[in-house]
């Protein structure tokens, strides 16, 4: 089950580099919900439903890493409405604070991917990194209800 759900986020990245240029809307959906398989295989170990392995632990951050690298460049100035997006205009009224959250994100998932020792260091971690997740959400989406 959960190899599945982490074959499915290797997949998602695969196509994403393809759909890029296409259809940054898709893509960068695509990338998000990469984030979200993986934030869920994280909580999974750090509630323990998931015994802890590190390889896997790392790649929880590599995937977070890798998203925050392509994510900002999936926000051309036509991609404001449609395929179903949730981003919100300030996105585009500010893209240097836009970037600079991934930049935070990224930032913090480098060091942990690299601070991993045990369970509780990568629990800390994990919540460390993931706080990024919503902080940047409440700014930058809009989530209908
Ligand atoms: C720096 C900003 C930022 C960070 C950090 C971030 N996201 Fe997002 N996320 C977005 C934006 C912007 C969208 C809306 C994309 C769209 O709909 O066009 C989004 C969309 C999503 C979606 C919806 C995808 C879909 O199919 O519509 C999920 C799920 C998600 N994020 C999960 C996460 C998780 C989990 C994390 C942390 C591990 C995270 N995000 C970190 C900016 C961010």
């Amino acid at each position: 089950m959960v190899r599945k759900t982490w074959a499915a986020a290797a997949i998602a990245l695969g196509a994403t580099a393809v759909l890029a240029q296409s259809d940054p809307i898709a893509s960068r959906k695509a990338l998000e919900r990469a984030n979200d398989e993986q934030h869920k295989i994280g909580t999974a170990m750090v509630t323990g439903q998931l015994p802890f392995d590190l390889d896997r632990a790392r790649i929880v951050f590599a995937t977070f890493l890798d998203v925050a690298g392509k994510a900002p460049h999936l926000f051309p100035e036509n991609s404001k409405t449609g395929g179903d997006t949730s981003a919100a205009a300030r996105i585009w009224d500010d893209p240097d604070g836009f970037r600079a959250a991934y930049v935070r994100f990224a930032t913090d998932a480098k060091t942990a991917q690299d601070g991993i020792r045990d369970p509780a260091t990568f629990r800390a971690l994990f919540e460390g990194v993931t706080r990024h997740c919503g902080a940047c959400h409440e700014i930058f989406r809009v989530l209908k209800t």
